[in-house]
């Protein structure tokens, strides 16, 4: 969308959305529920003031880059890699204090498709005079906030698969045993895509096979927000026991419409309905949803992983391919994937590749059907 009245955007506003953008990225342990969203103030080629939004419920990114400039932000441009907020959240308007500052221009990469927004912070800039412009960088800034978009626009949450394969293509031994297929870099990498994840969900079986923690273990101080933890257990068969409710991070069940939550359980849970036998796999993403998560990595079997591919709820796939062969016995890294003819395969695009310690890291995106 060329939304600059026409005018091509100059190389100084690509610099500073680039500035605004890295800006943002800060955010990505931190700010979920809400966006990851920076803000540059310049004079021309002058940076005069900078921000990012920090956490739900602080200051958003304008604000922080506002007090950062003080006087300067006068007649100055603000970069924003999302539209500036029309509403009262849990801090005040952002269109209202850019333009108490005396800015004289906006650029933003992208339109806020947050009901309360969508537009409304344009629209108040534009009635106080300042000029407005949008879409500069916008495939960059969709890609930053993947996650809240397809929340917002999509009402499902981002769902990442990560899993850890052999050559051969296995996820688990027949035993159920599949510690450890990939390296120890590879295992320490993941506790950086889990502490971007809304929630880190996970089956029955993994539960019952591995006693997962899915806690984020960074190995240092770096903040970040403890994602949901998600087990899917139709009969609750594993409530009684598990690290999964042990930490200080929440832990939600969900569990099929007619078992019974055992009197005095301390973790969440929430019933999803079925469909053919099984969970509605749409109505748990709706769920999640509903519950502000922006961003799912699956860190399931077999059976989850292949019931969300087959469902077409698969954004991305995060493979760890180890250089270790587990031969035909052991588990596929997809249960239930019906493709009988070479038009049936499931084609992948591949947006990136790896290496991680010995192992090697795809970040794989399946492309629609044809
Ligand atoms: N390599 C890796 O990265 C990795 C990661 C995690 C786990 N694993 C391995 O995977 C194995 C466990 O996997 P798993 O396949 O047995 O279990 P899983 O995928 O972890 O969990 C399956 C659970 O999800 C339930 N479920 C409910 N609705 C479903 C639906 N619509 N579609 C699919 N499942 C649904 C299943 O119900 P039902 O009881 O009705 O089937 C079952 O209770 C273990 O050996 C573990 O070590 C490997």
């Amino acid at each position: 969308m060329d939304a600059n009245g026409g005018a091509a955007f100059t190389a100084t506003d690509h610099a500073m959305m680039a500035r605004a953008l890295r800006l943002a990225e800060r955010g990505a342990y931190t700010t979920k529920p809400n966006p990851m969203v920076g803000c540059v103030i310049a004079h021309g080629e002058t940076v005069v003031g900078e921000g990012w939004h920090q956490r739900a419920g602080e200051p958003h990114a304008e604000v922080h880059a506002l007090r950062d400039a003080g006087e300067r932000a006068k007649g100055a441009t603000a970069y924003v890699t999302l539209e500036p907020c029309a509403h009262t959240g849990r801090t005040g308007p952002c269109a209202d204090a850019l333009i108490a500052a005396g800015v004289s221009r906006v650029i933003a990469a992208m339109r806020d498709p947050f009901p309360q927004v969508d537009g409304a912070g344009f629209e108040t800039l534009r009635a106080a005079g300042i000029g407005v412009a949008s879409g500069l960088m916008e495939t960059q800034a969709r890609a930053l906030n993947r996650g809240f978009l397809s929340r917002v626009e999509r009402g499902r949450p981002w769902l990442r698969v990560k899993l850890a394969t052999s050559l051969d293509g296995r996820s688990a031994l027949a035993s159920g045993e599949s510690k450890w297929i990939s390296g120890e870099a590879s295992r320490m990498e993941v506790q950086h895509w889990r502490a971007r994840s809304g929630a880190i969900v996970t089956g029955a079986g993994t539960v019952l096979a591995d006693d997962p923690a899915l806690t984020v273990r960074m190995g240092d101080d770096t903040p970040f927000v403890p994602p949901l933890r998600v087990v899917l257990d139709p009969g609750l068969a594993t409530v009684a026991r598990g690290r999964v409710r042990e930490g200080d991070a929440p832990t939600l069940y969900l569990h099929a419409p007619d078992a019974k939550p055992p009197r005095g359980l301390l973790a969440q849970h929430a019933a999803v309905p079925l469909r053919d036998g099984r969970f509605d796999l749409h109505a748990v993403l709706r769920l999640l949803a509903e519950r502000g998560v922006n961003e799912i990595q699956l860190e399931a079997g077999a059976t989850l992983a292949g019931g969300f591919l087959s469902a077409g709820l698969v954004d991305e796939v995060l493979l760890y391919v180890a250089p270790v062969l587990l031969g035909e016995r052991a588990r596929p890294m997809f249960d239930g994937l019906a493709i009988d003819t070479m038009m049936q395969k499931l084609k992948m695009a591949i947006v990136e590749t790896r290496y991680v310690g010995q192992d090697i890291r795809l970040l794989l995106r399946p492309e629609p059907s044809t």
